[in-house]
């Protein structure tokens, strides 16, 4: 198939700079796969910034379409699960690392990556959601398993970002009483309007006495940030309270004691969507198309089109962003 169609190209030069550029590809170019999709919808993290950077802990080798998330019809199938026609999800595995990503009009991938769109969701839903939807489903799915909303106030991190702004709508739709941490003045708002009970800014959030336990204050916590607000949440933590983590956009260390976890038997549960199994994977999508599906969900995202990426991907690299991207792969460039 010849087919010619738009991509993010992102390209490194002989000064070891990266450039992008939205360039025409062929469909005959894509890696090899089981599914050819044609992608309706995509959506901007924070790894698909690293990516398009060249942050080679994401991917290695340029050129390069980035894009961990898609949403699309499958145009050909090589796989008895999939016919033309099909809606589809695609996010994470190696889509958009090394594999090209849903920042193009067509991705072709191996059919164990490919996931049914649940019903409940169109496939523009399901960008808002995409990977930091899953993410915020699988640290959701830790969290009630262990604590019931009577139990006390969750904190959430970085909380107008994508995975902390969809885990505030999810827990307070399951009547959890939210703090939320961000660093964002003029934030109060939007995060009331997801239904988060109280705001706390970071510099609340990060202790600096040096203590190895503090008050407990939270009965579970739910961290995108990593770093000394990780650090704190873990030493304010309840008796038999529960912390995922699942991001460093704050920093990757954590300097901390043991007590909070030997001493009040805390947990901290790791939270890796990439390598989350297929299985598992539908269950929570399945939950996020129906009684996890956070009502805001329109008016947390914004739309862009493919050419509006390059200045999206500046902002979320600053932390500045707010709320969910979506990219409408099928809008006029
Ligand atoms: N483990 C996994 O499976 C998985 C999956 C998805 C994402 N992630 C990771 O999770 C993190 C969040 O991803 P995302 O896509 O939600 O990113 P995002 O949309 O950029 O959100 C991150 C938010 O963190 C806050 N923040 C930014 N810089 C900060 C800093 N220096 N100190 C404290 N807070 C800061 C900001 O929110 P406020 O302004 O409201 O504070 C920002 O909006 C990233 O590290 C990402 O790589 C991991």
């Amino acid at each position: 198939m010849h087919t010619k169609f738009l991509a993010m190209v992102v390209e490194e030069h002989t000064d070891k700079n990266f450039s992008r550029a939205i360039r025409e590809r062929c469909v005959d170019d894509l890696p090899e796969g089981e599914v050819l999709i044609r992608v309706r919808w995509s959506s901007l993290n924070y790894k698909d910034a690293l990516s398009a950077t060249g942050n080679r802990g994401v991917t290695r080798v340029y050129p390069h379409t980035p894009g961990i998330d898609a949403a699309g019809v499958v145009e050909e199938s090589r796989s008895e699960m999939f016919r033309p026609g099909d809606e589809v999800i695609v996010t994470s595995y190696d889509l958009g690392m090394n594999t090209a990503g849903g920042f193009g009009q067509y991705i072709r991938v191996p059919a164990g990556w490919v996931l049914p769109l649940p019903e409940g969701l169109d496939l523009r839903e399901s960008m808002i959601l995409g990977t930091a939807g899953l993410t915020a489903g699988m640290s959701v799915s830790a969290l009630t398993h262990c604590l019931a909303p009577d139990k006390g106030e969750i904190l959430v991190t970085g909380a107008t970002g994508g995975v902390g702004c969809l885990t505030v709508a999810i827990l307070a739709r399951l009547g959890y009483s939210v703090t939320a941490v961000t660093g964002k003045e003029g934030a109060k708002d939007f995060l009331e309007g997801l239904g988060a009970r109280r705001i706390i800014s970071r510099s609340e959030a990060i202790d600096s006495s040096g203590r190895a336990l503090l008050k407990p204050l939270w009965a579970g916590v739910i961290d995108t940030v990593g770093g000394d607000i990780l650090a704190t949440a873990i030493k304010s933590t309840h008796p038999k309270g529960l912390v995922t983590c699942c991001g460093n956009v704050a920093s990757p260390d954590l300097n901390m004691t043991v007590f909070p976890f030997i001493l009040r038997g805390v947990s901290l549960v790791g939270i890796d969507s990439q390598n989350c199994p297929m299985d598992r994977r539908k269950a929570i999508w399945q939950r996020m198309a129906n009684d996890w599906k956070p009502p805001q969900l329109d008016s947390l995202c914004r739309e862009i089109a493919l050419a509006e990426l390059d200045e999206q991907i500046d902002q979320i690299l600053k932390g500045a962003q707010r709320g969910r991207v979506v990219v409408n792969l099928g809008a006029s460039v």
